[in-house]
């Protein structure tokens, strides 16, 4: 990979307290993180996905080893990473583009300015006309897309992303997969993405990190050798393509059989 580490995890583990017992969520974790890459997680519920964001974000400390960013160690809220969120915490008593100005307010960006910008994010997202509805008049889809918006807003240079595409249209996917890929390069956004859908994981990675059921930890780092410009829509043919999805697949259904086992009894019809 060309670009200089950027994140870097060295003997990562996190544990929480459930029920007066340790929970192991995440252990050894080592990898490095180069600037430019886009690196999509996937793994089953519960692995450490989220909480592998949290700690590049400075949200949360490691229990054991170190996260560093640029490295220097994370031991604070991480100013130079914009976190989309799973749950997507827009403000409920502001319509969509006062929802997608708050980091251009934040930094003092002047009004027209501002309203340039907010107009060409909407479009980026295909919200255009739905400026002045508030959250709760939102779909589910409408609101990830202004949570997305927001972010790219703050121009971070590093995107953590979890989920960000689950609640969309196939369509819709497809144009902020292709959006997405397009921006990062252009701006040279580091990007870690985490998606529960192995064919997203493949199209938009340069690697992919396979975590283990809990406690998680990264199995496989996979590298995916397709161009780094990718048409989203052509690539659903490409047989390179979906050579490497079936591979991902191969890869990933022992953790998926694993997790299967954490549900021994079997579910209420
Ligand atoms: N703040 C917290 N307090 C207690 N337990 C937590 C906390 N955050 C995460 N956990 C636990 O750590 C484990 C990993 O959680 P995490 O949210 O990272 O999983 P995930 O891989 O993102 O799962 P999903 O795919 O369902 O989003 C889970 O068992 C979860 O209950
Ligand atoms: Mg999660």
């Amino acid at each position: 990979m060309s670009g200089q580490q950027i994140i870097g995890f060295e003997g990562v583990g996190r544990s929480f307290v459930h029920r007066d017992r340790e929970l192991v969520a995440t252990r050894d974790i080592t990898v490095s993180i180069h600037e430019g890459e886009i690196v999509t997680i996937v793994g089953p519920s519960g692995c450490g996905k989220t909480t592998m964001l949290n700690l590049v974000a400075g949200l949360m400390a490691p229990s054991r080893g170190t996260v560093t960013y640029r490295g220097e160690r994370v031991a604070a809220l991480n100013g130079r990473t914009g976190y989309m969120t799973q749950s997507d915490h827009l403000l409920p008593w502001r319509d969509v583009a006062s929802n997608i100005a708050v980091p251009l307010e934040i930094r003092g960006v002047p009004k027209a300015e501002r309203q340039r910008r907010v107009e060409a994010l909407m479009d980026l997202v295909g919200l255009a006309h739905f400026e002045t509805s508030y959250p709760a008049a939102l779909s589910g889809g409408m609101r990830k897309r202004t949570a997305l918006a927001r972010l790219l807003a703050y121009d971070p240079e590093t995107l953590l992303l979890d989920e960000p595409f689950a609640a969309l249209d196939a369509q819709l996917r497809l144009r902020m997969q292709t959006e997405l890929v397009r921006l990062s390069r252009r701006l040279n956004k580091t990007v870690l993405f985490v998606t529960h859908d192995l064919d997203e994981a493949v199209a938009l990675g340069d690697r992919c990190l396979v975590f283990s059921p809990r406690p998680g930890t990264i199995v496989r780092d996979v590298t995916i050798p397709l161009p780094r410009d990718r048409d989203m829509v052509a690539l659903r043919q490409d047989p390179e393509y979906r050579r490497l999805c079936g591979e991902l697949w191969e890869q990933v259904a022992p953790a998926l059989d694993a997790t299967a086992s954490e549900f021994p009894e079997p579910l209420p019809s």
